[in-house]
């Protein structure tokens, strides 16, 4: 008999082979046990407590109220509910301002459970990447669209549409790539920069809002099941309207489309 349990747990070292063997893999938000669950059950690979949890759980305009302590508290109930995925724990906003911070930070979300932590920004993160990996601390430096930073970006928009832009992220990602990063994450760009980014690098690329041609793709829970209230980014799609299977099957649809490579489709995509 076959158990989630008995599955193979997902690691560094699986997704880096399966950006070499061509297969993608499927990431998505999860804050709590039975969300945890339920991924697991449809496939996953990777779940991700996100700082995205200060708007939909807490309700905040935006995810710069999170603290370390909150995503401590989800990564310790989305570790309840899993067997096999890698749980990656984002570092919010002003959790890795200097060595210290950074390391004693990633190291409690570590003890919590988390296999990997992400953080927000570009070449920047150079040296705290460096840092963390030589701890033994895989990262994933999420670059692009960085939320954290809305205030000086002036608003969630689309970045790299200018051709020098676009290089700059591509040099900053191999710059993180030699720095130590495990994964990128790439948000918000244009599919051509998804693409240039996803191919400059060995590591594996992640995607939200950055087309079709990343190893990897993520969404948040909420969206992904049309929960969140509002108009939804054009990158979102919701895989539970219509399904006859419930919120597993959405899930899991989910996770089928992103693996043959149906989702996104154009209209999820900038150009
Ligand atoms: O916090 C989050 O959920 C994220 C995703 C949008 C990638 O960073």
């Amino acid at each position: 008999m076959s158990t989630q349990s008995q599955k193979k747990k997902v690691t560094v070292t699986t997704l880096q082979q399966m950006k070499r063997d061509g297969e993608r893999f499927a990431m998505m938000t999860a804050y709590d046990y039975c969300q945890s669950v339920t991924a697991n059950k449809a496939g996953v690979d990777v779940m991700l407590v996100g700082d995205s949890l200060g708007m939909v759980i807490q309700g905040h305009d935006s995810s710069l109220p999170v603290t370390v302590e909150d995503i401590a508290y989800h990564v310790r109930c989305v570790r309840r509910g899993n067997t096999h995925a890698m749980i990656m724990a984002d570092m919010p906003f002003m959790s890795y301002f200097n060595e210290v911070t950074t390391l004693e930070n990633a190291a409690s979300l570590m003890r919590d459970g988390a296999h990997m932590v992400k953080l927000e920004g570009a070449g920047w993160l150079g040296k705290s990447t460096q840092l963390l990996a030589r701890h033994g601390i895989p990262v994933c430096a999420h670059m692009g669209l960085t939320p954290q930073s809305v205030n000086h970006l002036g608003g969630y928009r689309v970045q790299g549409r200018d051709p020098g832009q676009a290089e700059k992220i591509i040099a900053e990602a191999k710059q993180l790539e030699t720095a130590g990063a495990s994964v990128i994450l790439l948000e918000c760009v244009p599919t051509s920069l998804g693409k240039a980014v996803s191919e400059a690098l060995e590591i594996p690329v992640i995607g939200i809002g950055a087309g079709p041609h990343t190893d990897a793709q993520v969404l948040v829970w909420h969206d992904l099941l049309g929960l969140y209230p509002g108009k939804p980014a054009k990158f979102v799609k919701n895989f539970l309207e219509g399904n006859p299977n419930g919120i597993e099957g959405a899930v899991r649809d989910y996770v089928t489309a992103v693996k043959d490579g149906s989702f996104p489709a154009p209209e999820h995509c900038y150009e």
